[in-house]
């Protein structure tokens, strides 16, 4: 019997997972799609700690095909049950609860849609993955919240486990209206946005925000503090051209960054062709360790955290 692997990522975005593993997985032949889930047949064993063949995948295991009831979910340390297709009302009552996995845990996966049977696979949890069903990164997201780029630098961080901490200084080059910018405020760092667009008054308010409204490519070096801590990047400019206008500021940031959080805008699929050498502008600045990962909070874009 052959082995298969498979991929649970956001509905819509499978012909990514296709290209991504097709580029850089030999071992791995397409086999079954449904929205939200993907499978690939294997020409060897498929662990369940098998390296993840997607940036775009949100849980990443090996795949072992339809179950009808919870009677056939094999032992596991913990199980995750989901819908395969998260904004489809989908019942998971008749399911076991789930857990939140432990580094080393095996984890049965139990992908769940209406009217058909569940998916059943297994995975083994490590801290590059999410601990909770599906790949999700939970987020408490307050109602005052200008936009969803709060929960998105929230999932970055909860993800990447970035060392953001009280006290350090933020730049986000394309603030507006300023979610991110509130997230990071409300957890006491200073942040800096940058943006022609307005701040919501509700962001502006707060006493450790401070906006320069005006395009990147016009602020001056001099405008900045002296010592910035995390660069986010979240402008609706192809990723080429906002790495190009970060690359001016990067001398005036080297020497105090500690990362960057870039979200790299997605225009067609195109882009997945693009993602290797993404990578590589993205070292050229000086931050050499590059993470990709399609948050659950991505749309179609992707988030890059990029470290020194
Ligand atoms: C997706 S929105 C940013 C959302 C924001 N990060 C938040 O947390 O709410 C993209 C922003 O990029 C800004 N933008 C586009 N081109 C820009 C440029 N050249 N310089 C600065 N901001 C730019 C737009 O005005 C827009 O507000």
């Amino acid at each position: 019997m052959p082995d298969f692997a498979f991929a649970s990522c956001l509905p819509g975005v499978e012909p990514a997972v296709k290209l991504e593993v097709a580029r850089d997985r030999s071992d791995l032949a397409f086999a079954y799609s449904r929205p939200g889930l993907v499978t690939f047949k294997a020409t060897r064993e498929i662990a369940p700690d098998d390296s993840p063949g997607s940036v775009f995948a949100r849980v990443w295991g090996r795949s072992l095909g339809k179950i009808e009831g919870a009677s056939s979910i094999p032992t596991a340390d913990c199980i995750h049950v989901f819908a395969r297709d998260p904004d489809v009302e989908t019942d998971l009552s008749a399911w076991p609860p789930s857990a939140i996995a432990q580094p080393g845990q095996l984890v049965a996966d139990v992908i769940v849609a209406p009217g058909e049977p569940a998916w059943l696979g297994v995975h083994r949890h490590d801290p590059s993955r999410s601990p909770h069903p599906g790949g999700a990164f939970p987020v408490d997201m307050p109602a005052d919240s200008p936009s969803r780029a709060y929960a998105k630098i929230e999932e970055a961080i909860a993800w990447a486990k970035l060392p953001v901490a009280a006290g350090h200084v933020a730049l986000e080059i394309g603030a507006a209206p300023g979610g991110a910018v509130m997230a990071l405020a409300r957890r006491g760092l200073t942040v800096w946005g940058v943006d022609t667009g307005e701040l919501a008054p509700q962001v502006l308010a707060l006493p450790n925000v401070v906006h320069l409204a005006k395009k990147v490519g016009a602020v001056r070096w001099e405008e900045l503090p002296p010592r910035i801590d995390w660069l986010l990047v979240d402008v609706n400019l192809a990723p080429q051209v906002a790495l190009h206008e970060i690359s001016r500021l990067m001398p005036k940031l080297r020497d105090t960054l500690r990362g960057a959080v870039i979200t790299l805008k997605m225009n067609d699929w195109a882009f997945v062709a693009e993602l290797p050498k993404l990578v590589g502008r993205i070292r050229d600045l000086g931050l050499p360790d590059v993470r990709l990962r399609h948050l659950p909070s991505n749309r179609r874009e992707i988030c890059a955290v990029a470290l020194r």
